[in-house]
């Protein structure tokens, strides 16, 4: 009896395994085909957005990177939204973060606010979290009221966005939403194209303000 359940686990673990290994290797292939549009040489942003803001929320620093990115190639300010409380990252976190998700129930922020009439545009940037915007960007746009403003959303993911950016447009107060871009977690031999990507994608931006 003991060893068909140990057969049982094994091959579960196993299907799991090769489950996974087929995920990556799907995942790795769509970067690549991607990316490779936006190989060559450096992108310049050769256009003017007026003043910018970026707000962005990090777990673990990939919308951190990607929002100096942007707050450097538009000369802009940047805004980082914070949680009263820490954030647990204990081996379970991933699912009390589900349940967050799941009830709605949004953290705490600390911090004045940004006042966002100084700005022509405001991108605002934050993770996936179980296919929705992160929780603490759900709380910062319960309390931001745009006002007419020109709003650029952008996401960060391992692969799957969902439904980020229609929630993101249904929960942004008043807001001219503008085009979005999302980039999923590459490895470092992406940087230049993703570099790209971002110039390029606010360039386009620019395009859509005018
Ligand atoms: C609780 C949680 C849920 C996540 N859900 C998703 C998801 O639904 N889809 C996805 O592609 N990545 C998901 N991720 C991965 C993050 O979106 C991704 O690593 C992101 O770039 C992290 O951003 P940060 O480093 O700025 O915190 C999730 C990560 C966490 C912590």
């Amino acid at each position: 009896m003991l060893k068909y359940l140990l057969y049982t686990i094994a091959a579960l673990v196993a299907v799991s395994l090769v489950g996974s290994g087929i995920h990556l290797y799907r995942v790795a292939q769509k970067n690549k085909k991607e990316m490779s549009q936006y190989e060559g040489p450096a992108v310049a942003v050769d256009q003017s957005l007026g003043k910018v803001l970026v707000v962005y929320y990090s777990l673990s620093g990939h919308t951190k990177e990607i929002a100096e990115k942007i707050k450097d190639k538009t000369g802009g300010d940047i805004y980082e939204i914070k949680t009263l409380e820490k954030i647990d990252t204990s081996p379970w976190f991933y699912l009390t973060l589900k349940q967050q998700v799941k009830k709605s129930s949004y953290p705490a922020l600390v911090g004045e606010f940004p006042d966002f009439s100084a700005y022509d545009v405001v991108f605002v940037g934050a993770p996936v979290w179980w296919y929705t915007v992160a929780t603490p960007v759900f709380s910062f746009l319960q309390v931001a009221d745009f006002q007419g403003k020109k709003v650029v959303p952008f996401s960060t993911q391992g692969s799957n966005a969902g439904t980020f950016f229609e929630d993101f447009a249904a929960h942004a107060q008043n807001a001219k939403i503008l085009k979005g871009a999302s980039f999923n977690n590459l490895s470092d031999k992406y940087r230049q194209a993703e570099d790209n990507k971002i110039s390029i994608w606010i360039n386009a931006v620019a395009a859509e303000m005018k």
